[in-house]
């Protein structure tokens, strides 16, 4: 019977545990998408994870949809992530990054020369984003023709490149959260009538696409993929989202990926099961998970891995105090995006409280 704490190998990534760092937006990087010193601190401090996945990271100018977020989209951001990846791989950890492109979940003012934010179709979301003007509505966005879709996808292939070039073990690409690849999915803002809309299959086609272009770039054995069935976040609907997502699945299972990903926002037995099976491989659950339901599910080989997000921004050493049973902190909310140290690298582990 397997624990959080047997080794396991997902593709060419190998975890020393079973307990993965979730990614998680904080919002601490420079104006020119370059993380800060401050961020090697935080990770390497979590490195006991089996495996980190980065917060969600612009692959291109184009997929930046929030203030302070870090990219993958020129040289100079990964000159500024290498001391990250060194920094956890020095700890003895693992990191991957997570490639998100937002999509119609963005705004002017955060895109080059003030564009217009690209999506499958011409649907506007419900909502505001945060800029430096305070929050302003999302616009109506501009379906990208089929040329701009395979230069997305092109987009994501190099920033893999450049992901692997800058330290990191490996990409996760964000396909949860209602960013691109999930308006592509769901039918509420896809209403495309070509290759990419209409038939579930349809509508996966962009998702297969991009891990095929990534895979193709760095190897299908480092590539990750996460999933978010039925969160209703950044106004995404979908008519069928376990149809939606058992196409998908069975779509990219002969890929090879390293692992799947899946943190549902309901039915979560249910998806993870179906899921799980039709995938075939490594696969990590995810969303609302503790000590012991992250044990339960492994032990009943329901999952091979359980990420934990708010509870690794608390506890640095999560593993260790799952391990040994030590009360575990809660994080403040109002920390998570707010900049600077505070709420960020200041967690103690437990060896320093008293
Ligand atoms: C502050 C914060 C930022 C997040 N940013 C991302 C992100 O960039 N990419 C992503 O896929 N999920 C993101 N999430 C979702 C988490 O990865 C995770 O699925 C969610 O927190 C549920 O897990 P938990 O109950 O263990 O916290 C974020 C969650 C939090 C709390």
């Amino acid at each position: 019977m397997n624990t959080l704490f047997t080794p396991l190998s997902a593709g060419r990534l190998a975890l020393s545990n079973r307990i993965v760092m979730a990614p998680m937006t904080r919002a601490r990087a420079d104006d020119d998408g370059r993380p800060l010193p401050i961020t090697a601190t935080y990770y390497a401090q979590r490195a006991s994870a089996g495996l980190i996945i980065s917060e969600g990271v612009f692959p291109e100018p184009m997929g930046k949809g929030y203030v302070r977020t870090p990219g993958l989209a020129d040289a100079a951001q990964v000159a500024a992530w290498k001391p990250v990846t060194a920094a956890v791989h020095a700890a003895g950890g693992r990191i991957v990054a997570q490639l998100m492109h937002v999509g119609r979940i963005s705004h002017p003012s955060l895109l080059p020369g003030g564009a217009t934010p690209v999506a499958p179709s011409a649907v506007q979301a419900a909502g505001a984003v945060y800029t430096d003007a305070g929050m302003l509505p999302h616009p109506v966005p501009e379906a990208l023709s089929a040329e701009g879709i395979a230069a997305v996808i092109a987009g994501y292939a190099a920033a893999a490149r450049r992901a692997v070039e800058a330290g990191f073990d490996g990409v996760e690409l964000h396909a949860a959260s209602g960013y691109l690849p999930m308006q592509f999915l769901s039918t509420g803002s896809n209403q495309r009538t070509d290759g990419y809309g209409g038939s579930a299959a349809n509508r996966a086609r962009f998702t297969v696409e991009a891990l095929q272009a990534i895979a193709g770039a760095i190897g299908a054995d480092r590539v990750g993929i996460k999933l978010s069935p039925e969160m209703a976040f950044n106004d995404i609907t979908d008519a069928d989202p376990m149809q939606t997502c058992t196409t998908l699945v069975e779509s990219i299972a002969p890929l090879g990926l390293a692992y799947l990903h899946v943190a549902p926002a309901a039915r979560a037995a249910e998806y993870h099961r179906e899921l799980r099976t039709r995938f075939g491989g490594t696969y990590i659950a995810g969303a609302g998970f503790d000590g012991t339901s992250a044990a339960a599910i492994v032990a009943a080989g329901g999952a091979d891995a359980v990420a934990f997000g708010q509870l690794f921004i608390a506890n640095p050493d999560l593993p260790q105090r799952l391990r040994t049973g030590l009360p575990l902190a809660s994080a403040d909310p109002a920390t998570f995006y707010a900049g600077g140290e505070k709420g960020y690298i200041d967690y103690p582990a437990t060896a320093t409280v008293a």
